[in-house]
């Protein structure tokens, strides 16, 4: 199939994205995927196709909505590629596997951070939440990897706000990035 079919209402903007939805590991991923709680919207072609009907409504133009595009389309593109059987960590979690991908096709380091900590924030609340404790080295880890923490912030912003996501771990994350800004 081809990715205008995958992710319904997806043409692309530029040379990169005509590239990389021409690449067959990623059909693939778009094309995988059932409903869950989180993603209501079954397959990740559908949830790709959700966060950039999202992205039109912002208004966000020119490089940086080019560069929110290009992470919607790979950020969940490899969760096919998890191996179940082994712990959903460093190489084997879907957003490192992205960020593999992701390399083959620009240097561009703050877009492939991005893309490989897209989850991370999640992660960290997620565990605070039932640990009772903040893994704060963990924390400080994410933030000093961030260059452009606004942009990143944008992304997780989109993916979070997809239908049947909790809001509470985004608000923990601004708040966090607030306040490390201001200890800066
Ligand atoms: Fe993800
Ligand atoms: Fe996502």
């Amino acid at each position: 199939m081809r990715a205008e079919e995958l992710v319904p209402g997806f043409t692309p903007e530029n040379e990169l994205e005509r590239r990389v939805v021409q690449d067959p590991e990623l059909l693939e991923g778009l094309a995988w995927g059932k409903p869950r709680k989180a993603h209501p919207e079954g397959s990740i072609g559908a949830h790709v196709a959700d966060l950039l009907e999202r992205l039109d409504a912002s208004g966000v133009q020119g490089d940086e909505r080019a560069w929110l595009r290009f992470i919607t389309l790979v950020h969940d593109s490899f969760k096919n590629k998890v191996q179940e059987w082994r712990p959903r960590t460093g190489e084997n979690h879907h957003a490192m596997r992205a960020r593999r991908f992701a390399e083959r096709y620009t240097d561009d380091e703050t877009l492939l951070t991005a893309i490989e900590l897209h989850d991370r924030p999640y992660g960290i609340w997620r565990k605070m939440k039932r640990t009772g404790r903040l893994d704060r080295r963990r924390l400080d880890e994410l933030m000093s990897r961030l260059d452009e923490p606004e942009r990143f912030m944008k992304f997780v912003e989109l993916d979070g706000s997809t239908e049947g996501k909790n809001p509470e771990p985004i608000r923990w994350f601004r708040d966090q990035l607030r306040e490390w800004r201001e200890a800066a």
